[in-house]
């Protein structure tokens, strides 16, 4: 899949809207609008494109996203309808109040021609709870609103629009839309070009999560053979907010009930199977985790890391936190030692999935942590390599950048190289996408470290006992208090980890 928002093309590119000559026209259309899979919403437009002039020929075909949606945009990709194939999609400006994006055909579309396209768009946390409050253990219900057109820079002779939800369909405007089935609306067809406001209100009671921010650190040492993960969350219930405050005695009887609510309670990190050394700290300390185990037909086997917030979350409340563990790294490590500085290729998992989970502790399922209902929209990988690593080299799954940031942590003599990679709204498949970190590194680079430390440890003890020795019989014996636990800060969790990464 083209993944968009990181490839921006800066060429100067003019659409020219022409009246008086006809050109593309897009013949028929029909957008399917499925919300069974919120935050994540994908829309399908298939649309037959003719060419309507007389002598052009047309090589490209420009797409246009709205601006209240284009902010939310996860991925946009283009196929051929007959073919198949994919076309290429570059990003190019934004037209009063749209973005444009550009498919290159793959041949030019000759006077008379046709071509069916189908063009796939997948955006996150695009509906909203309406209302905006309800009680602890009512229905949530929702609100999916767009224009009746598909927005195009080209003559649309006919369309239709179909939404799909998971829940019952409580209403929709206007009431000449057909309901069809108790999930499904279709607006249209329309043979007009006057666009107006279409809306499809749902009942959907899953959990939908959103993290604000996210970000994912790996720490690499050849030293201990550790790959440390250092995950850290900021994290809202996009569900509707509670109305009347939380009732702990309705929670109670839920509970006992085994009847459903709307609060957060549960949160599912998967993480492998040889993880160790987990840890989950917010910003009041160490909360509890437990871990069960699972493996799913084609994936690597996995334990579902189950934490449990300081209190149950209910819509719009936020929760911030830090999580950890450690895996071997020699599987995530290939070593290729055919030249003569030995090629160093780190293979690591772009992103981790994480799900919220409104359901009573004892009815947790491991399926539940592959629930995809968290949208990230903000994200950031960093990956910090050992000290002189050199020659690094990325390769990422979608079109985009690398930052190389260099660091010095404690103890460092030269300092290390982090790789820094963002990306905005998530998509679901990206989960098992990897990242390819090369670099070359000699093993006589493996002992800087320890001698640093050595040398510093000598210095130390030099200092010590000359001073031992100066203020020998000069100053009563103090006691000394042994160094009370504190709440571990970021700043001092980054070091900690790090300082395991020798
Ligand atoms: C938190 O957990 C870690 C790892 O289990 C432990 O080393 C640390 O002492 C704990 N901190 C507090 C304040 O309990
Ligand atoms: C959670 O965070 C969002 C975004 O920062 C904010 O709008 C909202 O008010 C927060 N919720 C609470 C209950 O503070």
């Amino acid at each position: 899949m083209r993944l968009v928002g990181v490839l921006s093309v800066v060429l100067p590119w003019i659409y020219v809207v022409s009246a008086s000559k006809p050109g593309l026209v897009n013949t028929n259309v029909i957008r399917t609008v499925d919300l069974q899979g919120l935050p994540f919403v994908r829309e399908q437009v298939g649309v037959v494109v003719q060419n309507e002039h007389d002598s052009k020929v047309y090589k490209t075909y420009t797409i246009s996203v709205p601006m209240d949606k284009a902010p939310k945009l996860s991925q946009l990709s283009v196929h051929e309808r007959k073919s198949g194939e994919e076309l290429d999609v570059s990003k190019e400006t934004v037209s009063g109040d749209t973005q444009l994006y550009r498919a290159t055909l793959r041949r030019g579309l000759q006077p008379g021609e046709k071509l069916s396209l189908n063009i796939d768009y997948l955006f996150v946390s695009l509906v909203e709870p309406r209302p905006k409050a309800v009680g602890q253990s009512e229905d949530q219900s929702w609100l999916w609103e767009d224009q009746s057109l598909v927005a195009s820079v080209y003559p649309t002779r006919k369309q239709k629009t179909v939404v799909k939800t998971r829940g019952d369909v409580l209403r929709f405007t206007p009431a000449d839309a057909v309901k069809d089935g108790r999930h499904s609306v279709v607006f249209g067809p329309y043979t007009s070009d006057k666009s107006s406001r279409v809306e499809v209100g749902f009942k959907d009671n899953r959990e939908q999560m959103e993290a604000l921010t996210h970000g994912r650190e790996y720490f690499v040492s050849h030293w201990a053979n550790d790959l440390n993960v250092l995950e850290h969350y900021a994290l809202r219930n996009r569900g509707p907010e509670l109305s009347g405050g939380f009732d702990k005695v309705d929670q109670m009887v839920s509970k006992y009930m085994k009847r459903r609510d709307n609060l957060v309670k549960t949160l599912l990190v998967k993480v492998p199977a040889d993880a160790r050394e987990m840890y989950f700290v917010d910003e009041i300390g160490n909360v509890s985790t437990s871990a069960v185990s699972g493996r799913r037909k084609g994936e690597e086997p996995f334990k579902v890391l189950q934490m449990r917030p300081r209190y149950p979350m209910p819509g719009n409340w936020n929760y911030t936190w830090w999580h950890g563990y450690s895996v071997p790294l020699d599987r995530y490590l290939k070593i290729s030692s055919a030249a003569a500085q030995p090629k160093h290729l780190l293979r690591l998992p772009f992103i981790g999935t994480l799900a919220g989970c409104a359901s009573q502790e004892g009815e947790l399922t491991v399926a539940m942590a592959n629930a995809q209902n968290t949208a990230v929209r903000a994200y950031e990988l960093r990956v910090t390599l050992p000290e002189g690593a050199r020659d690094i080299d990325v390769k990422l799954p979608f079109a985009g950048q690398a930052l190389l940031q260099p660091t010095k942590y404690y103890f460092d003599s030269v300092g290390r190289t982090v790789v820094v990679i963002t990306h905005e709204n998530i998509a679901p498949e990206m989960s098992s996408r990897h990242i390819l970190v090369s670099y070359s590194y000699a093993p006589l680079t493996l002992w800087m470290k320890p001698a640093v430390v050595a040398a510093a440890l000598f210095m130390l003890f030099m200092l010590a006992s000359t001073a031992s020795r100066m203020q020998y019989g000069l100053t009563p014996s103090s006691v000394s208090k042994p160094a009370g636990a504190t709440t571990k800060s970021k700043a001092t969790k980054k070091q900690a980890a790090a300082g395991k990464t020798e």
